[in-house]
């Protein structure tokens, strides 16, 4: 259902791959609310994906760009601001990549060139697009920056490797450059902590099913789904969310504050009686 959030705003949405993608549902609810937006992605991302589909539901231009280069991003402001008529007032940075985790390379057996890579793709690209759109001044006041986080920035998770590293600083770059860019321009900029959530990069998380069927037990809400998520980073680029800014907001059924539930217990309690069959 539309509360028209979103009329009249100017946005640019990174990472939207396919339909499973959260950038993807997060486009769909803001086509929904209002807004009107660019698409951007890689051009091979281009090439593979199904995004001409969702430009054309949501009546949006594609504009290729890797996230790790400034020349491109640059040209992702630009050409928006034209396309659109106008300044900027939200962006959605949902990009994270490891070739270290693609390539199945242990945290302590790391490939530093793939580890740099993460980096640039999964963190420093925040601080690219944000200094871009700085320079250029093209976001308008009271403008809002998004950017997806996990929580395994804050706690240890098997298998999340490098890109624990690239989430830390990810968070970090919102609270940095939340405090420039909301003391000059009031502009804010958040991260959102998201549930496992099935998509193309999530599936690259090892262990994803039952990681998915732990946090569900643990959360007292149950797992937050993408559909969920959209209808949350709506909100955060809305008008209803002009004093947040420079949090890292966790979006995941209760997830983070638990150490212990009933129902992972019951789960946890099945196995040790399994366990004490077996022997
Ligand atoms: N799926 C989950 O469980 C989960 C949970 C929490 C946070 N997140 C985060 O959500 C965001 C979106 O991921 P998703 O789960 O929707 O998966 P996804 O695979 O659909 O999206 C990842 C996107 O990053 C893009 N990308 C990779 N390298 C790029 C580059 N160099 N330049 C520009 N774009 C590039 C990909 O093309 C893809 O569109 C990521 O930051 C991810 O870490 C995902």
């Amino acid at each position: 259902m539309s509360h028209n959030l979103l009329q009249g705003k100017k946005g640019i949405i990174f990472g939207a791959l396919d339909e499973k993608s959260i950038a993807w549902k997060i486009a769909e609810r803001a086509h929904e609310e209002g807004a009107l937006f660019t698409l951007s992605n890689t051009p091979v991302a281009l090439r593979f994906g199904a995004l001409q589909s969702l430009a054309e539901q949501c009546g949006s231009e594609i504009i290729p760009a890797d996230a790790t280069s400034v020349k491109d991003i640059t040209y992702v402001f630009n050409r928006s601001m034209e396309v659109l008529g106008g300044k900027i007032d939200f962006v959605l940075h949902s990009i994270g990549m490891s070739l270290n985790v693609r390539k199945h390379r242990e945290y302590d057996d790391l490939d530093y060139d793939y580890f740099q890579k993460t980096i640039d793709i999964s963190a420093l690209s925040f601080h690219k697009m944000l200094q871009v759109a700085k320079k250029l001044d093209a976001i308008n006041n009271w403008g809002s920056v998004l950017a997806l986080s996990y929580i395994a920035a804050q706690r240890t998770l098997v298998g999340y490797n490098d890109m624990a590293d690239a989430k830390a600083l990810l968070e970090s770059i919102a609270r940095s450059f939340g405090y420039i860019y909301g003391r000059e321009k009031q502009i804010r900029i958040n991260t959102l902590s998201q549930s496992p959530t099935r998509t193309t990069a999530g599936s690259g998380i090892k262990g994803m099913d039952g990681l998915m069927d732990f946090t569900d037990r643990m959360a007292p809400l149950g797992n937050a789904t993408a559909d969920e998520c959209a209808d949350f980073s709506i909100v955060l680029f809305s008008d209803l969310s002009r004093k947040v800014t420079m949090q890292n907001i966790y979006h995941d059924g209760g997830f983070s504050s638990m150490a212990m539930s009933m129902r992972a217990m019951t789960q946890y309690n099945k196995c040790l009686e399994e366990e004490d069959k077996i022997k």
